[in-house]
């Protein structure tokens, strides 16, 4: 019998969704973008493909400018990543340790245990309040002299809810420097309360504040794993590309990002038509009898009552569409997360789940 390290025994396996080597299901478990990509990004991507036989470029340095002039952040305070996984996972090795606490929400992204268990940190997780969203002021009572990092997913993965960054301007306020913020903004695109730059004036102020984004969600890029952050100090990227391997970005990476950014207004028209689906499809819930949170992502999340989670998610499955079950997300009732697809995709799932309820 192999003897593995303690760290493999702390370690939750991530909950990953099932279903992807089956052709022909609405795909609406992973907040993917239904959208392919770009025909200009297929070219950057084409036009890379001929130097695949040198090492990406360790410094993402290309990448690193068009993000500086898109967000006004000096290429030096931003970091890139294989998806913006890696990062998180690098910010828990850079910053944690044994003795050192981690506070984050809960339910909230299933990889943010990792980074405690991956580290032997404390994680202290601060229970959603009564519309799913951040209970920022309970989790500034929970930071202390060893809180090292505290992560706000901005709008929240599985609950679907933002807080407004006037809220988290307030909290980091009252942050002590010592402590490291992940603002986790995956989903800020599509979030109607703010404009997905606001946050970026914090950035000024906090020498300890980042900003995590990603090319997975709006950009329709999660096939080739991007992600970057936007930190408030220099130190801060220098750290995440300590502990990581060089060349973590592939060249078809780093490629059709460059291109993707250079088309705002298709992101503006991705976010538009999202919207639009998930004004509907939230709308049908509710005439279904059911109560979707005040959705400001891609997907929609809601409560199943007495019903069996399993049950339900079956049922959707013999219909051909495939959701996420919440219990798997850290919901102690039954609960679904649902991805707003393309509009057919969306009548697939809510014609099926009227039939399975
Ligand atoms: C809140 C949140 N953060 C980060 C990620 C990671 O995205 P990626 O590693 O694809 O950039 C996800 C993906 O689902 C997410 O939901």
């Amino acid at each position: 019998m192999l003897e593995f390290s303690e760290r493999i025994r702390r370690i939750p396996v991530y909950p990953a969704a099932g279903g992807y080597a089956t052709d022909g299901l609405a795909l609406l478990a992973s907040n993917e973008a239904p959208f392919g990509p770009l025909p200009a990004v297929r070219e950057a991507i084409d036009a890379a493909i001929g130097a695949l036989n040198r090492y990406p470029d360790p410094s993402n340095s290309r990448l690193r400018e068009r993000l500086s002039e898109r967000y006004e952040v000096p290429a030096a305070r931003i970091a890139i990543g294989n998806g913006s996984c890696d990062i998180l996972l690098a910010a828990g090795e850079a910053l944690l340790e044994p003795g050192a606490e981690l506070v984050y929400a809960w339910p909230s992204f299933s990889v943010y245990p990792h980074l405690a268990a991956a580290s032997g940190a404390r994680a202290v997780t601060v229970p959603l309040d009564e519309n799913e969203c951040h209970d920022l002021p309970a989790m500034l009572r929970e930071i202390t002299v060893a809180t090292r990092l505290v992560l706000v997913c901005n709008p929240n993965n599985p609950t679907s809810t933002a807080v407004p960054i006037s809220a988290i301007a307030e909290f980091l306020a009252e942050v002590p420097p010592h402590t490291c913020v992940i603002v986790d903004e995956a989903y800020c695109e599509f979030n109607t309360l703010d404009d997905a730059d606001t946050s970026l004036d914090l950035l000024a102020q906090h020498p300890n504040l980042i900003l995590l984004r990603t090319f997975s969600k709006v950009y329709g890029l999660c096939g080739l794993r991007v992600g970057f952050a936007l930190c408030g100090s220099e130190e801060l990227p220098r750290a995440l590309d300590q502990v990581r391997q060089p060349f973590f970005c592939n060249a078809l990476a780093q490629a059709a990002a460059v291109e993707a950014l250079a088309h705002q207004d298709a992101v503006e028209e991705r976010v538009i038509r999202t919207v639009t689906e998930r004004i509907s499809v939230d709308e049908r819930l509710r005439a279904l009898g059911l109560q979707p949170a005040e959705s400001q992502a891609n997907f929609c999340w809601f409560h199943l009552g007495e019903r069996d989670e399993q049950q339900v998610m079956a049922g959707l499955r013999e219909r051909g569409v495939l959701v996420r079950g919440g219990s798997a997300l850290g919901s102690a009732t039954p609960a679904l997360r649902v991805t707003y697809g393309l509009p057919e995709e969306n009548a697939r799932f809510l014609d099926a789940l009227e039939q399975v309820l």
